[in-house]
């Protein structure tokens, strides 16, 4: 890939990377969240991959992808794309995600059944997905944002807390860690940044994870932050949760530089210098805070600034991500390694 821009006001070219990629640089892993159809119908997107040696299923393996229209009606197809590339091309898969609050399928929003009849279809759809990728995928983000802001379990809104009760988080890591012994078990989790008593909700449940022998192996820290996320707020997540012991995982970083949502912005050079210099700050911060063994790696959400879900969900003008529209390697590319080494 060759590029000629020069990008960082201190100094660094993107051509002093024209030969290298992210994976070759780092010191950890880095990842990309990806969409099976991008994957298959894009030839560019697919090249891009070769800057990644650490893949998650972005949508593939949530419930409302492998069981979509009834009980025990499987889909793999999305998922089983990915997992031979990955394969094919000696990438690390991280699965995402067993167990969440949103995108269910119409058919358990609306399942009538006891805690017995809950909890079988939930035990079944862990252990399903997670035996069918043993020796695959290496780690599972087994439940995904359980808690709210304030550091209370979200339990109106979701049906797993309402039908097997606060522990079901306990559950789903158990049977996740029976179907699979040796694979990571990884809570994965947003806003920590802004919320320290959400942080302190995930910690308090390690604690009592660690005490009543549930297995658990990382943390992961989503970092979907913006422009004017402050530094502190993500020092102190990134340093508490790595007191804890287990492996961490930025899991899905992306860093918005529209976050008022203001139609009419561009993205000039001072919203690029900022943006540049906070993918720096988490890198670097994530270098020197979590000890290398501990260090599960950074994975970006997604590709290129058009893949965001940022830009299907909240507003088309917004580059979050380190590729541009065309895949090419952005300014704040630069930024970005630079945290490997400085
Ligand atoms: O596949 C259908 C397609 O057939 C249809 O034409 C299209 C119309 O909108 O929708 C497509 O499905 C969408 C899917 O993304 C694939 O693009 C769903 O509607 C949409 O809800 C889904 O959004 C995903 C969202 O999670 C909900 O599952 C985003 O791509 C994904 O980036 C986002 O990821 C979440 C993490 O899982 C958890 N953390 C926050 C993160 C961002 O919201």
């Amino acid at each position: 890939m060759i590029i000629s821009l020069c990008c960082s006001k201190k100094g660094v070219t993107q051509n002093d990377y024209a030969s290298s990629t992210l994976q070759s640089l780092a010191p950890f892993k880095i990842g990309a969240a990806i969409s099976p159809y991008l994957l298959q119908n894009n030839p560019a997107y697919k090249q891009t991959l070769s800057e990644f040696n650490s893949i998650t299923t972005e949508n593939a393996l949530k419930w409302g992808a492998t069981q979509p229209s009834s009980k025990d009606n499987f889909d793999f197809s999305g998922a089983d794309v990915i997992v031979s590339f990955c394969e094919a091309s000696h990438k690390r898969i991280h699965g995402h995600n067993l167990v969440w609050y949103q995108y269910n399928p119409q058919w358990v929003n609306q399942f009538q059944g006891d805690s017995a009849a809950w909890d079988a279809i939930f035990k079944n759809h862990i252990q399903t997905l997670v035996s069918r990728y043993k020796g695959k995928i290496s780690s599972w983000d087994v439940v995904n944002e359980a808690f709210n802001e304030d550091g209370s379990l979200r339990v109106s809104n979701c049906v797993w807390a309402l039908h097997l009760g606060k522990d079901y988080i306990a559950k789903a890591f158990t049977y996740a860690r029976e179907a699979d012994p040796s694979v990571l078990l990884f809570y994965n989790d947003y806003g920590q940044e802004n919320s320290p008593a959400k942080t302190a909700a995930i910690l308090a449940m390690v604690k009592d994870f660690k005490q009543r022998g549930i297995p658990i192996d990382g943390l992961g820290i989503q970092m979907h932050i913006n422009i004017n996320t402050p530094r502190d707020g993500i020092t102190n997540v990134v340093r508490q949760f790595a007191a804890t012991g287990l492996k961490i995982h930025i899991s899905e970083l992306d860093i918005s530089v529209n976050p008022q949502k203001d139609k009419n912005l561009l993205y000039n050079q001072a919203l690029q210098d900022r943006q540049s210099d906070l993918f720096y700050f988490v890198v670097h911060q994530y270098r020197t805070l979590v000890p290398s063994s501990q260090q599960w790696g950074i994975t970006t959400w997604n590709v290129g600034d058009a893949d965001s879900w940022i830009r299907h969900f909240n507003i088309k003008n917004d580059w979050p991500l380190l590729f541009d529209d065309n895949y090419k390697r952005k300014p704040v590319y630069a930024g970005f390694i630079k945290g490997f080494s400085e």
